[in-house]
């Protein structure tokens, strides 16, 4: 399609094609488009992999990119995200890769009909993270050949994550048993609905994937009580824990990492982490997402 917003709109097709394109850029397929396409990656909320990753992909696909850093736009005036976005339209770019933390902020935008420019999803508030989902899935399917039958876990904030809103949707689509752990006052039902319940260490020793959650400080307050110490304890995944995994089992995380929090600092270079190997998926799944959607519009 002409955009990319939600893993909610993905077939199961959709989502095979994109991990499947992903993992012939990794082999080091050329891109499928016209170089000089222009990009502009507005992030609203910070981001460390999901900005870089995007500009990247949109390097690796010739494309040229405008500087937005929304601290030093007309933002700071007043001025909205729907303005902000049909003024970078207005001036060229064709594809704007949009993180906000308003939930759903692609409706309003694209309600007018007005916007000729596509928007790709960088992560809406609690929403959904469907990039961030094609890299997660991307490094799953890499490492068992298959993701029907896998057990995952998913553990931690699950309801202020969009992480887990996104992968725990396309997990459970593609036939995965997808367990949610952590404290019972982070669970949702709308998520976790989408698979059971256990404890992580009623599981620990089953699951073929130990997907952690980062505590994300920043979209409630824990209180003043809350420990990392106490939480690695009681919901993260501690060396003993990690010793109970299965030989060809994996750690993920969709990071930033809490070191001494979800995870043990040291389980982050583990050998049976691949949270370092997601990160570099990102750049390729980043690249078929754009490539479809500049085909989209290559052919409109
Ligand atoms: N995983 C992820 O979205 O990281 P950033 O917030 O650094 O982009």
């Amino acid at each position: 399609g002409r955009h990319f917003l939600s893993v909610e709109d993905m077939s199961n097709d959709d989502v095979m094609r994109i991990i499947d394109r992903g993992r012939q850029f990794k082999a080091g397929d050329a891109p499928r488009v016209e170089p000089g396409h222009v990009a502009i990656n507005m992030f609203f909320e910070n981001s460390t992999r999901t900005m870089t990753s995007f500009q990247m992909a949109e390097h690796r696909l010739g494309m040229k990119i405008l500087d937005f850093d929304p601290g030093h736009s007309s933002v700071t005036k007043g001025e909205s995200l729907y303005d902000s976005v049909r003024t970078v339209d207005a001036i060229g770019a064709e594809v704007a890769v949009i993180r906000h933390s308003t939930n759903h902020y692609y409706d309003y935008l694209l309600s007018t009909g007005m916007l000729g420019l596509s928007v790709v999803n960088g992560g809406d508030g609690s929403g959904q993270h469907p990039s961030q989902c094609m890299l997660d899935l991307m490094t799953i399917a890499e490492e068992f050949g298959h993701v029907d039958g896998l057990t995952v876990a998913i553990s931690g904030d699950i309801a202020h994550s969009r992480v887990a809103r996104s992968d725990a949707q396309i997990l459970s689509r593609l036939g995965a048993n997808v367990i949610f752990t952590g404290p019972r006052e982070w669970m949702d039902r709308n998520v976790t609905r989408l698979g059971s319940m256990a404890t992580l260490d009623e599981v620990i020793a089953d699951v073929d994937v130990a997907m952690m959650l980062r505590v994300q400080h920043e979209r409630f307050d824990a209180g003043p009580d809350f420990s990392a110490t106490d939480y690695l304890q009681a919901f993260g995944l501690t060396s003993e824990r990690a010793e109970r995994m299965k030989p060809q089992a994996i750690i993920m995380h969709p990071a930033p990492v809490n070191r001494g929090c979800e995870i043990s600092g040291h389980l982050v270079e583990a050998p049976s982490s691949r949270i370092f190997e997601q990160m570099g998926n990102g750049v390729m799944v980043r690249m078929a997402i754009l490539e479809q959607v500049l085909q989209g519009r290559e052919t409109k």
